[in-house]
């Protein structure tokens, strides 16, 4: 089985983004190994100061952790109609330039509003680009989260659901077809 590495992409106490990696992760757990991690756990403390291009043992090891996977699955809210700024200073102390070079990368956005975190992941989408990551080409928007999204059923909608499914299989797959 390949491993597949969730991020659950804020530092917010109480996140949907939490609870949704972690209904996601036991979904996909008889198919990858699959591991969470959550940004709550970065240690932002650490590069406050700009430490860019320091050697941060505490960064390094948060880093090396989370890289040690042949895929990631990056669930993201909308924070002022784009991504949380805590993402973005993750991504600005990732191992330069090689983190995400030909890493299957694949996301889901949650949000109050009606676009279900579509700009943060598009957003997102570039950046990881420009990183030279595998874009996978199915993406899920959760929109008016609190409404639509259970922690124990996940989606509410059939539907909705149904799609969150086969992004997860897809995604699986796509994983495995790299790595092969
Ligand atoms: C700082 C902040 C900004 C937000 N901005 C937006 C927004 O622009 N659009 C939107 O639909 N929801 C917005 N929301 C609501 C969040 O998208 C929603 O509560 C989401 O579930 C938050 O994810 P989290 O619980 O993982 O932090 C905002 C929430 C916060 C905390």
């Amino acid at each position: 089985m390949n491993t597949i590495h969730i991020l659950s992409s804020t530092d917010r106490p109480g996140s949907n983004a939490l609870k949704v990696s972690g209904y996601v992760k036991e979904f996909m757990d008889d198919k990858a190994n699959v591991e969470l991690f959550s940004l709550k756990d970065f240690p932002y403390a650490d590069v406050v100061g700009g430490k860019y291009g320091e050697d941060i043992e505490s960064v390094k090891t948060f880093n090396k952790a989370f890289l040690d996977a042949d895929g990631f699955l990056f669930v993201v809210p909308e924070y002022n109609g784009g991504f949380p700024g805590v993402l973005k200073l993750f991504i600005d102390y990732l191992p330069f330039p090689e983190a995400m070079d030909n890493m299957p990368v694949s996301f889901i956005g949650e949000a109050a509003g009606s676009f279900g975190a579509l700009r943060p992941v598009e957003h997102l989408q570039q950046i990881l680009s420009y990183r030279k990551a595998l874009i996978f080409s199915e993406r899920m928007f959760i929109k008016g989260v609190d409404k639509n999204f259970d922690r124990a059923e996940g989606l509410k909608s059939d539907m909705l659901q149904g799609l969150l499914e086969d992004q997860l299989n897809g995604f699986v797959e796509f994983v495995e077809k790299v790595s092969a």
